[in-house]
């Protein structure tokens, strides 16, 4: 296996995406940022440098599993302290698993202003057996034309946010930008498109006019190849897509690619706005059809979106079966809740997590797993200890009105249930194949149960991929096997210690 390097000197440029010009944060003067990309296997080297001046960072590679590099997983105060203006740090790691994913800052609020790019991880035993012509890569998101400090400062985290209203996207972009992009599709060639959802609160549907798509892939984990009309993809998730050019004896012919919002009805803007994208999005409010056992509203117009693919139905290719007997069973029940004084915060069980001070992983490697147990680390970061090798199991019960994509760092996780109000707790209404990926959308007054093996020593999150509602709590951390971890690897220097970057964007609730 090669090694791949890549130098990223981290600092602010401007950019128009939508033709509104802000400052975005960008690598090597550039933006959009670089892609990552390497063959599974491969040793990835990233060599940061911070030059933003006002503001620390990190990066964390999603959907790595980071097996053996922990401290290379990027969470601020998880695995690492925030990297201060001035500093640098290096990321090393295998790239495992292949598939389409994506790199962001983990430093709280930060990737949203522009801090997000794909990272392409290729297989090529298995891209060659999707027998293709020709990859395209694709990211959608929404966009802010404010900076996110000040969003959280004045608006989200403010203490008169009653009710933890998130700002309002001002656009929505393909490759980051809102201009008309249009795939040319030669008759009957094959491709496969790469698309990743890198905003920071958007679900969005997917669909291209007059074409079927094919799923090969979630998250990066192949599925039985299953052929839909539209997608729905929330933040953090990606799609391996295949489409066949239309048999067309004279011409090529373009197809608009459409991508639309209607998942937080309350966030976005006015029913009878209609936002732009690309060619054509229409902005689809009102009209709210049960479409994926009451998951998603559905859409209503402008195309013949008669079926959104339910990922809960999709096969893994490798057929694995249902993890059962869990012998570590933890249950969260979501709320968010105004605090006098602070505001509103949004956690996943009883308390909104709390950054620490000393990064998790610093913890754990060093006063050892009693500690761990211990109140005193702090309400709402009180981690959940795995045993090495057990079959964990994460119920977790959404009682809000809106859905949520829950990601875990570390792993893919079997979606064994998901469905509208309580599990009934027993293995046979879970899937008998689950599918597996590692960020997936808990419903709106619903649930979803989640099952792993706990086979990677060390300290991961799981959080909503909603920013905002990272920013505000909505997240937990997890140690697994903290004695194998303890024998197995210790902290980088440079992620050592007490955290006390200046100019912080981590400054704790
Ligand atoms: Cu995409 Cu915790 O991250
Ligand atoms: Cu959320």
């Amino acid at each position: 296996a090669a090694t791949v390097t890549y130098n990223f000197n981290i600092g602010w440029v401007t950019a128009a995406p939508d033709g509104y010009s802000r400052p975005v944060i960008g690598i090597n003067g550039q933006w959009p940022i670089p892609t990552i990309e390497a063959n599974v296997g491969d040793t990835v080297v990233v060599n940061v440098q911070n030059n933003l001046g006002n503001e620390t960072t990190s990066l964390h590679f999603h959907g790595m599993y980071q097996q053996g590099t922990n401290a290379y997983d990027g969470p601020v105060g998880v695995a690492q302290c925030p990297i201060a203006p001035g500093s640098s740090f290096t990321y090393t790691f295998i790239a495992n698993p292949a598939g389409t994913h994506w790199y962001h800052s983990h430093d709280r609020g930060q990737y949203p202003d522009g801090l997000r790019g794909k990272m392409i991880i290729h297989d090529p035993t298995w891209e060659a057996s999707l027998n293709i012509d020709q990859q395209i890569y694709l990211t959608m998101s929404d966009w802010y034309h404010t900076q996110m400090p000040t969003l959280l400062a004045t608006q989200y985290l403010s203490t008169s946010n009653l009710v933890g209203s998130i700002p309002s996207p001002n656009s929505y972009l393909f490759n980051d930008t809102n201009a008309p992009l249009k795939f040319t599709f030669q008759p009957k060639k094959r491709y496969l498109i790469r698309l990743v959802n890198v905003g920071a609160l958007t679900c969005a549907y997917f669909h291209i006019d007059s074409y079927k798509m094919s799923v090969v892939a979630v998250d990066g984990v192949p599925v039985n190849p299953s052929s839909t009309d539209t997608i729905l993809v929330c933040a953090g998730q990606s799609y391996d897509i295949i489409v066949v050019g239309a048999s067309n004896p004279t011409s090529s012919v373009q197809y608009i690619v459409k991508m639309s919002t209607d998942m937080l009805t309350s966030d976005f803007p006015s029913a009878s706005s209609t936002t732009i994208i690309g060619n054509v999005v229409y902005l689809i409010n009102g009209l709210l059809t049960s479409l994926i056992t009451g998951l998603f509203s559905a859409i209503t117009t402008s195309w013949t979106a008669s079926v959104v693919l339910d990922d809960y139905t999709l096969v893994p290719t490798d057929n694995l079966a249902l993890y059962t007997n869990p012998t570590n069973k933890i249950h969260y029940a979501t709320n968010q809740t105004y605090f006098s004084g602070i505001g509103t915060r949004i956690m996943v069980g009883d308390e909104p997590y709390v950054e620490p001070k000393v990064p998790s992983l610093f913890t754990a490697l060093t006063t050892g797993t009693a500690a761990l147990n211990a109140s005193t680390y702090g309400p709402g970061v009180v981690p959940h200890i795995l045993k090495s090798n057990e079959v964990v199991q994460i119920y977790m019960e959404n009682s809000q009105p809106y859905p949520h994509p829950m990601h875990l760092h570390g792993h893919d996780f079997q979606l064994a249930g998901r469905g509208a109000g309580s599990w009934d707790g027993t293995d046979a209404s879970l899937r008998k194949t689950p599918m597996r990926r590692d960020t997936v959308t808990i419903p709106a007054n619903g649930y979803i149960v989640i099952r792993f093996i706990a086979n990677n020593p060390g300290v991961w999150f799981f959080h909503c991929h909603i920013d905002w509602h990272l920013v505000g709590g909505m997240a937990s951390t997890i140690i697994e096997a903290p004695d194998v971890l303890q024998s197995q690897q210790s902290v980088p220097v440079a992620a050592q210690g007490i955290c006390s970057g200046v100019g912080q964007a981590s400054s704790g609730n």
